[in-house]
């Protein structure tokens, strides 16, 4: 059984029918890839697992559980973590404040503050500095951080690198290739293909709310016709 599942998933907002049909699936301890231009809706899907716009219709199962008539506080509990896009760190919270307010042991209860700390040192040099006063890059850390310590069974990352300095992307990729070692099972939406690649086994490429290919990453890397037509690489 997949841990998670898309079946179907149509998605609007007010009369736009944004995802058409799109189906998914993440098996326990996997990186799954999804990839596409902007505006193809790959943030709706997002927000169709996690609740905040929910399915019209389809399916979202959790270990063979709907999932998608729950709320999206009832989903987080449920054991799915959200990395936003876009961040969202609150910038009158210290770092350490936001981790403490998210943390919850789940049910392996790896993931801590230390742990986190230990993933980001910089975050640990920063604990008492405010959320506004970080660059972009430790509000990334923060945001994967806030995540990790509610330790999810799922984690979904909706453009981790966006807006990020070279360095900084490539310091945000090693912790999600360690997060992938150690076989936490993540949905990773990247406008960053080559990162998207080097970390997941399987990818997803949307356009236009529909999925255009699925199958193993390796495959993707090695068509060109669907690079060249959706991705423009
Ligand atoms: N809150 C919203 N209300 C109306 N339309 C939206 C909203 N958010 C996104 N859209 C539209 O939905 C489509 C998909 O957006 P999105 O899922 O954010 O794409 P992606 O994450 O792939 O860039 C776009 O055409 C976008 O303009
Ligand atoms: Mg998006």
């Amino acid at each position: 059984m997949s841990l998670l599942e898309l079946v179907d998933v149509h998605t609007y907002y007010g009369e736009s029918h944004i995802l058409q049909g799109v189906s998914l699936s993440l098996q326990a301890g996997e990186v799954v890839a999804v990839v596409g231009r902007n505006g193809v809706g790959k943030t709706t899907m997002i927000r169709s697992i996690i609740g905040f716009t929910p399915p019209r219709r389809g399916k979202v199962l959790l270990e063979g559980r709907e999932i998608q008539q729950l709320s999206p506080e009832r989903r987080s509990r449920l054991g799915i973590g959200l990395v936003p896009q876009g961040r969202r760190i609150f910038p009158s919270l210290t770092v350490l404040e936001h981790l403490k307010l998210a943390a919850r042991p789940g049910t392996d209860g790896h993931w801590t503050v230390a742990e986190v700390f230990k993933l980001f040192p910089r975050l640990a040099e920063r604990q008492q500095h405010f959320g506004g006063q970080l660059s972009g890059g430790e509000q990334q850390m923060l945001a994967i951080g806030r995540a990790l310590v509610t330790n999810p069974r799922v984690l979904l990352m909706d453009e981790p690198t966006e807006g990020l300095a070279p360095l900084i992307v490539e310091e945000v990729g090693k912790a999600i290739q360690l997060l992938a070692e150690r076989e936490l099972s993540i949905i990773l939406v990247e406008q960053n293909l080559p990162l998207a690649l080097r970390v997941s086994r399987s990818a997803y490429v949307m356009s236009k709310g529909v999925v255009v290919f699925r199958g193993e990453t390796a495959e993707l890397a090695r068509n060109e016709e669907i690079r060249h037509q959706h991705l423009g690489v």
